[in-house]
């Protein structure tokens, strides 16, 4: 069935709707500010009785407040997503490909109100927030095209009488667990393949944003998307383990794509097992930034400011550890202070805010952690330093764009990921010396030098145990590319025909008597 309208709010006996929900005034379209989940087609409290609070990150203002929903409707997801699996893995690879491109059309069409709800969940500033949704666009519209390359192969025939085939299919319903730091683009890039492959989905996103994951919902709807292809579940902290469990144990689940902390995604391909799901993992980062002595220090701090700040250095790929050889060590360090000293904290919806809030209150007490470790140990502040006061102090959850100089190896930031906008810069001699510090951690997403050696270029690239590698340049990102870590960074890849491998299985068919002989 193919609906083009929207579904009503359906409130179960049990559950009660707010009419404190009031869509944001910044909402054009305020078809799109959904306070329920999404199951078969319909917003639907399911079986939650309580309600929890989604936050703006840059005043801790209450935006909206959303059904807790449990296991039990993990499990109508799972049964509403395995339904609709029978006919949509059926559909032609045109049926989904014009879906898909509609979905991205109507991205593009709201762009504006999508980029302001990112803002307002997430805290990136509005600029950030629209490049977001069209990145997130850009893999509905680059799976609509990719649905049509989903080929099998005539093989060889190596026995008389038979021939012998293999064929693509969808993997089935996927589970799909999604993180705060991109709402919108972290879903599309999943969402994408798997509509592509003939899958459908129930998403999990971030209790802490929820909203852009309703509103793709609404999307895909007025897409045609036939109901129970796409579902989706509003799931607060108390709920996460009871729900996570239950998709990971449902055999109608045949899938599960998680993007998020190392330590969650463990937990899961544990889980996991008991099912022996299909997983893709997309885990945590601790990602070098190398800079020679050869490289052009204006396009290096380029590189990195790119890398490092944008989301405020809550992204995966942020670089953690800065490398600069001793030659130009001094040089980079001041031109990188300047830029970072002229960036502005605030809220994302103010113009001018080139650097947004952190998440809540939790990462900017890591991100201080890391400064003071770093300051104690002997590392000096070239930048910022601190959270400002007057904004956390209204609500907000900020810090400081901070350049730390005489950083080691023992501190902080070599040793986990900081998930901030502080930038340590470490000194080494040579190139043996920079390979060695970066490959030192047991992540491995990615990683950047900055050379103007073209050798160099190819030797370190390949010497790196990273997943991608960015050379010149720090924003990797791209949706026809491999996104994807090795090591304790995660299993799988995302973007590009890759991630629709990630969602098909390749079956062999032998058919006999052909010939007699
Ligand atoms: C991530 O932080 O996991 C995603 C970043 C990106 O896609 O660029």
């Amino acid at each position: 069935m193919i609906r083009t309208g929207f579904s009503k709010v359906v409130v179960p006996s049990s559950g009660r709707l707010f009419s404190s929900n009031a869509t944001p005034s910044q909402i054009v379209n305020k078809h799109l500010w959904r306070t329920a989940g999404y199951i078969n087609g319909e917003f639907t409290n399911g079986s939650a009785t309580e309600f929890f609070d989604v936050h703006n990150p840059a005043n801790g203002s209450v935006i909206a407040k959303l059904p807790r929903m449990g296991a039990k409707d993990a499990e109508t997801a799972a049964q509403a997503s395995y339904d609709a699996w029978q006919v949509w893995k059926n559909t032609t690879v045109k049926e989904r490909s014009k879906v898909l491109m509609k979905m991205a059309n109507l991205m593009t069409h709201y762009q504006e109100d999508l980029a302001t709800i990112i803002t307002l969940e997430a805290g990136k500033p509005l600029a950030e927030a629209r490049g977001e949704v069209m990145y997130a666009q850009s893999f509905y519209e680059l799976y609509s095209e990719e649905a049509k390359r989903i080929n099998g192969d005539v093989l060889p025939q190596s026995v008389h009488g038979r021939r012998m085939l293999a064929i693509r299919q969808p993997v089935g319903p996927a589970a799909l667990i999604t993180p705060w730091n991109f709402p919108s683009a972290m879903i599309t890039r999943k969402v994408g393949p798997a509509l592509a492959a003939g899958c459908s989905v129930a998403i999990k996103p971030a209790e802490e944003t929820p909203m852009s994951a309703l509103a793709l919902c609404v999307i895909a709807e007025e897409a045609g998307l036939p109901a129970g292809i796409m579902n989706c579940l509003t799931v607060a902290r108390s709920e996460v383990v009871d729900v996570g469990t239950a998709m990971c144990h449902s055999p109608l689940f045949r899938k599960l794509s998680f993007t998020g902390s190392t330590p969650v995604g463990k937990w899961l391909m544990r889980e996991c097992a008991t099912t022996v799901k299909r997983i893709s993992l997309e885990l945590g980062g601790n990602a070098p930034f190398i800079v020679f002595d050869d490289a052009d220090i204006e396009t290096s701090v380029t590189a990195l400011v790119n890398s490092k700040f944008r989301n405020a250095g809550q992204t995966c790929i942020s670089s953690n550890r800065v490398l600069v050889q001793e030659g130009v060590y001094d040089a980079f360090a001041a031109a990188l202070a300047a830029r970072v000293t002229a960036m502005q904290c605030g809220d994302g919806l103010t113009e001018g805010s080139t650097c947004g809030p952190l998440i809540n209150d939790a990462a900017v007490a890591k991100v201080g952690r890391h400064v003071e470790d770093c300051v104690a140990k002997g590392a000096t502040v070239l930048a910022g330093g601190a959270a400002p006061a007057d904004l956390n102090e209204a609500g907000g959850c900020f810090f400081t764009p901070t350049v730390m100089a005489n950083v080691t190896e023992e501190m902080l930031p070599c040793i986990e990921e900081t998930f901030g906008p502080i930038a340590p810069l470490l000194k080494f001699k040579t190139e043996d010396e920079a390979l060695r510090i970066a490959n030192s951690t047991r992540m491995g997403l990615a990683s950047y030098l900055c050379t103007r050696d073209l050798a160099r270029s190819w030797r370190v690239s390949e010497a790196l145990e990273f997943g991608m590698v960015g050379v010149n340049e720090g924003a990797i990102s791209a949706d026809t590319t491999p996104f994807g870590g090795i090591k304790e960074s995660g299993i799988g890849r995302e973007g590009g025909p890759y991630g629709l491998e990630e969602y098909l299985e390749v079956k062999y068919i032998c058919m006999g008597g052909i010939t007699s002989v």
